[in-house]
């Protein structure tokens, strides 16, 4: 059973004390941390490369400027979750590490390609949408580094779900009937995988009830998804945007929508590297850090000289 730190530990938790990174911790909490803001974090930066792609291509300047700061804020995103695991005992370049040699795993929803300009309307509003539904709650999270992160993070990201909305509503409410068809044909390709951001159903999420109990979630992987389609189904409606299920329905009982399940093989290939871009993202990530090296070892080199001036 709980020894009497853990108990006291627990305690502070229910009553909604935020932990601090100098405090007693149990190895367990510290552990689940390191892996869900180190997996956040890389989710951030992977996650810049689908979008990164299209920063060339974007159809006016405006739309450049905008998609440039987005991806640009992801990145900021990325550091400062990788700052808030750093004050847990574990350093940027070991996190990194992990990413790079596939021990560690980031969203599934990255491993999917952008093929046209609506994809990126369509990743603004689906996925950034998804993730601030889960990012919402982590507001709340019990450890206060995360938590703020979380505050900071979230007011960046809606103006992201924004942007992406806004480029569909040009798409579908003034575009021609081409471009109307190429928002529908992301939005049938986006759908599910943007389900699969909240993690497997709770009857297969490992970690979910340990994690409620020492609330670094606040929410389970289920609830969250619902709550995301009752709030994508009125925004579809109005892009006139349908979305490919035809099992999805309002249930007037329990005041939300009936909806399909995604693909859980799938999702388990995506998690597991096998997905269709996975081999793609990993390389672009480790020829960036291995392309950087020059400048990681000038920067050490000259804070070495620095510090030798100091001493002297
Ligand atoms: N993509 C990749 N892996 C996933 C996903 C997903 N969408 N969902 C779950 N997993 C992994 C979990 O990491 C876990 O694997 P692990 O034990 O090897 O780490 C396994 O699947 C089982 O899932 P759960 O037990 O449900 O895991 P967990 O309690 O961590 O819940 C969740 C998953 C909801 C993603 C949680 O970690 C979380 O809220 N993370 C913070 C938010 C986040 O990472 N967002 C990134 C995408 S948004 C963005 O970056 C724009």
């Amino acid at each position: 059973e709980m020894s009497e730190q853990e108990r006291a530990f627990q305690d502070r938790i229910d009553r909604g004390e935020k932990i601090e990174p100098k405090e007693w911790m149990p190895e367990g909490y510290r552990k689940t941390l390191i892996r869900q803001i180190g997996q956040h974090a890389h989710s951030e930066i992977v996650g810049q490369l689908p979008e990164g792609n299209w920063i060339t291509r974007a159809p006016t300047l405006e739309r450049k400027a905008i998609l440039l700061a987005k991806v640009q804020d992801e990145a900021g995103h990325g550091l400062y979750l990788y700052s808030a695991a750093e004050t847990l005992g574990v350093s940027r370049d070991e996190l990194l590490e992990l990413l790079h040699n596939g021990k560690m795993k980031y969203s599934s929803i990255f491993n999917y390609p952008t093929l046209n300009w609506a994809d990126i309307g369509t990743v603004g509003w689906l996925v950034d949408g998804a993730a601030i539904m889960n990012q919402v709650q982590l507001q709340k999270t019990s450890y206060g580094p995360y938590s703020r992160a979380m505050i900071r993070i979230c007011k960046e990201e809606s103006f992201h779900q924004r942007q992406g909305y806004d480029i569909l509503l040009k798409m579908c409410l003034q575009g021609t009937a081409e471009q109307k068809e190429m928002a529908q044909d992301a939005m049938n390709r986006f759908w599910y995988p943007a389900l699969m951001m909240f993690g497997p159903s709770d009857k297969d999420s490992v970690h979910s009830a340990q994690s409620m109990q020492w609330k670094i979630k606040i929410n389970t992987n289920d609830e969250l998804r619902q709550k995301f389609v009752d709030q994508t189904v009125p925004q579809a409606e109005y892009l006139g945007l349908t979305i490919p299920d035809a099992n999805l329905k309002w249930n007037e009982e329990k005041g939300g929508y009936d909806f399909s399940e995604p693909d859980w093989d799938e999702f388990f290939e995506v998690i597991n590297g096998n997905g269709p871009c996975n081999a793609e993202r990993m390389e672009a990530r480790v020829t960036a850090w291995e392309d950087g090296a020059w400048f990681r070892d000038g920067l050490m080199a000259h804070a070495k000289k620095q510090e030798a001036r100091r001493a002297s």
